[in-house]
């Protein structure tokens, strides 16, 4: 590292300490300092706002189990909702009541967290914030009002059980907008490791070790040494995967990507009819992957980011941060064309086979022009007038500086690591500010959980933002989810590190 960018980050380490100790006072003087907490009666209350009338009753049923999973030529041991990962489709209407029983049958404990939805603080399944974790044997229901359309996911918000086949699609629909779309595809996107050799546990001990997450061979390890000696630098990326459009771009490689649970040699089909109009949700369930998706022959319009409607805007190909969620249409030709989640950074590529009439599917690994043509990423999207976030005075600002140490594998918010960080304080009906200012040289796909923020100036609403390396990025929010809420990382190792800090609503 130089020594301007070491003076830089040394400066950049003082100035937070100082940041830290005015918001401590402000927090002091501005809020009376109770927590709002999962079991508060304004939580019900808010619930109360959120039921319409005409709203359904869904219920549901999830089962995580240890599981044999056939990936398409390749069969793993692991654990998921069911026979398949992704796990069962959850759909419903927004203002429909959603009732889910978890069954837990892992031999450990497990949690489910509805990630995107703003939803009542108490079943928003995060031990240790919003609930006790659901035990080995037992069961818990998750009950609550889907307030927004759009495309969510729901996973364990426990260890980093994600990056096992938990994970699946959940689907609010629009009661007064069906949308154009002639069909609808999910397309799920993931980084697999499970029932390879390692454990996504494995993996964490690993990088916890000093490695790459992968054992004795690794990309960081020339720069461990680097990373130790500043607690304020990090070495994410540097020597290791890079992107040109993320720096730094993961920390575990992967043996397989999957679309839809399969791998590119033997790959899901996606059927339609040449001249229709589809309408994708693309999902990335990854742990440590940001993908470029892209379909052969084809340009997309992208619709919604996060679930909310973005301005159309078209485009060849995207790149999905882990937890973002794009919903694109595209009019299908005549043929067969691969759809492809490229793994940013990496080697591998998931891949799937998008057919409307007959011939060979295109090999693995096919040439997909598009990938590297035009790429939008979720701060080039605007809002439709409809879910535009008023303009409006900022009440309260929160600064979230990230950081890391690749060579101790611990990652911060403000200098602090999950569980012990100071929350970020807001009341009820505030308009708030979050400003992440990455100072590591890897990206970081920042996630708040019950709102859907704005990007700064007008962006779009989302709930998951990608921060690229040295990069300050400006959010809004109106605070009126009352509760406790998990604002982290999700890239899962980095959450599971320390880089996860809590959105405070304080009484
Ligand atoms: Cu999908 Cu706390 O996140
Ligand atoms: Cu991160």
């Amino acid at each position: 590292m130089s020594p301007i960018t070491r003076r830089a980050v040394l400066r950049g380490t003082a100035g937070l300490a100082g940041a830290a100790a005015l918001g401590g006072v402000a927090s002091c003087s501005r809020s009376t300092g109770s927590a709002v907490g999962p079991g508060a009666r304004a939580v019900a209350a808010a619930e109360d706002a959120r039921r319409r009338a005409g709203g359904r009753l869904v219920t549901a049923r999830l089962t995580p189990r240890p599981v044999t999973l056939d990936l398409g030529g390749r069969t793993v041991a692991t654990w998921a909702y069911g026979e398949t990962a992704p796990g069962p489709l959850l759909r419903a209407r927004a203002g429909d009541v959603l009732r889910v029983d978890v069954d837990n049958q892992l031999p450990v404990a497990t949690s489910v967290h509805w990630h995107g939805v703003a939803l009542r603080n108490d079943m928003d399944g995060v031990p240790g914030v919003t609930q006790d974790p659901v035990a080995a044997g037992a069961t818990f229901r998750y009950e609550f009002t889907v307030p927004d359309p759009g495309t969510y996911f729901y996973h364990p918000h426990s260890g980093v059980q994600l990056d096992r086949g938990l994970y699946g699609v959940l689907l609010v629909d629009d009661p007064e907008d069906p949308g154009d779309a002639d069909a609808e595809w999910v397309v799920v996107l993931d980084d697999w490791v499970d029932g390879t050799g390692r454990t996504p546990d494995q993996v964490l001990e690993s990088l916890r070790r000093g490695g790459s997450g992968e054992g004795p061979m690794g990309g960081m390890d020339g720069m461990d040494g680097m990373g130790g000696m500043d607690h304020g630098s990090m070495t994410g990326g540097m020597g290791g995967m890079q992107s040109p459009l993320l720096g730094g771009s993961g920390d575990v490689r992967y043996p397989f990507y999957l679309v839809n649970g399969r791998t590119a040699d033997d790959p899901a089909t996606l059927h339609g009819r040449p001249g229709q109009k589809v309408r994708i949700r693309f999902v990335n369930a990854g742990s440590d992957t940001a993908f470029r998706v892209a379909v052969g022959g084809h340009r997309m319009t992208v619709t919604h980011s996060d679930g909310f409607p973005v301005t159309p805007v078209s485009t060849d190909a995207l790149l999905i941060g882990m937890g973002e969620r794009f919903d694109v249409t595209l009019t299908l030709r005549d043929g067969v064309f691969a759809l492809v989640s490229s793994a940013e950074g990496k080697t591998g590529r998931g891949q799937a086979v998008v057919r409307t009439g007959p011939g060979r599917a295109p090999l693995a690994g096919a040439r997909v022009d598009e990938l590297t043509r035009q790429v939008l990423l979720g701060p080039d999207l605007t809002p439709t007038s409809g879910v535009r976030l008023p303009e409006r005075v900022v009440d309260r600002r929160h600064d979230l500086v990230l950081a890391g140490s690749m060579a101790t594998y611990r990652w911060s918010i403000n200098g602090q690591m999950f569980p012990d960080p100071d929350p970020l304080a807001v009341s009820h009906g505030e308009r708030v500010r979050l400003r992440f200012v990455n100072r590591s040289m890897m990206f970081h796909p920042m996630h708040v959980h019950g709102h859907t923020f704005a990007l700064a100036n007008g962006g779009a609403r989302k709930d998951t933002v990608i921060v690229r390396p040295m990069e300050a990025l400006e959010v809004d929010l109106d605070a009126d989810n009352p509760g406790q809420w998990a604002t982290h990382c999700h890239n899962i190792y980095h959450a599971e590190s320390g880089m996860m800090t809590t959105l405070s609503y304080r009484a």
